[in-house]
């Protein structure tokens, strides 16, 4: 077993999507808002900070694949579930877990604006900005971390920790 140092407590996560739930509902005040959820990763970010918006949301749901169970990036992005629904005049913001090198919403982000959005921005939990290769706007940040991997609240090391509900890094892994 790995061994798991806290980086942001449970605590700090909570208030924090909170804070960027209030600023996206200030944003989109009057407006509706379409999350696009980045599987699986995204999904508890997801579902946390749609509890915390209060103007009208709709989900959907993608799966992108960069990486295998390794933790280097290939630097290939590929489809592996597609959205259900058009996004045609929606408000999207595409939530993620973590932007890394940012060749996944680089890719994404560009994808999306083809299928006729009103607007795209995207949120993130997560940022490593000194391992960026891909320019890309993030709109809003949780957290900005040093380059260190990190575990839970989504982000996993070879599937497990996901269910973390702490940010958490993994220590003695190259
Ligand atoms: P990017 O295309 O390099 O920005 O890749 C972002 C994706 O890499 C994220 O959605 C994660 O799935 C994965 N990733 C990057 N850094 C970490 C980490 O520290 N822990 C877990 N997954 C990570
Ligand atoms: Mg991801």
């Amino acid at each position: 077993m790995e061994k798991i140092r806290v980086l942001i407590p449970e605590e700090d996560v909570d208030r924090k999507i909170s804070e960027i739930g209030a600023e996206i509902s200030k944003d989109y005040a009057g407006r509706e808002v379409h999350l696009i959820c980045v599987l699986k990763g995204g999904v508890f970010f997801t579902c946390e900070l749609a509890k915390r918006i209060s103007v009208p949301v709709s989900l959907d749901f993608m799966s992108v694949s960069s990486y295998g169970a390794d933790t280097k990036s290939s630097g290939v992005v590929r489809i592996v579930k597609d959205l259900d629904e058009s996004l045609k005049d929606k408000e999207v913001i595409i939530v993620e877990d973590i932007v890394d090198s940012g060749r996944t919403l680089a890719y994404l982000k560009e994808l999306l604006m083809d299928r006729g959005p009103k607007s795209i921005r995207i949120c993130t939990l997560l940022d490593k900005p000194s391992r960026r290769v891909k320019a890309v706007n993030v709109d809003y940040t949780c957290f900005s971390i040093p380059d260190e991997f990190v575990v839970g609240y989504g982000l996993d090391y070879a599937q497990k920790y996901r269910n973390l509900p702490y940010i958490g890094v993994v220590e003695g892994i190259e």
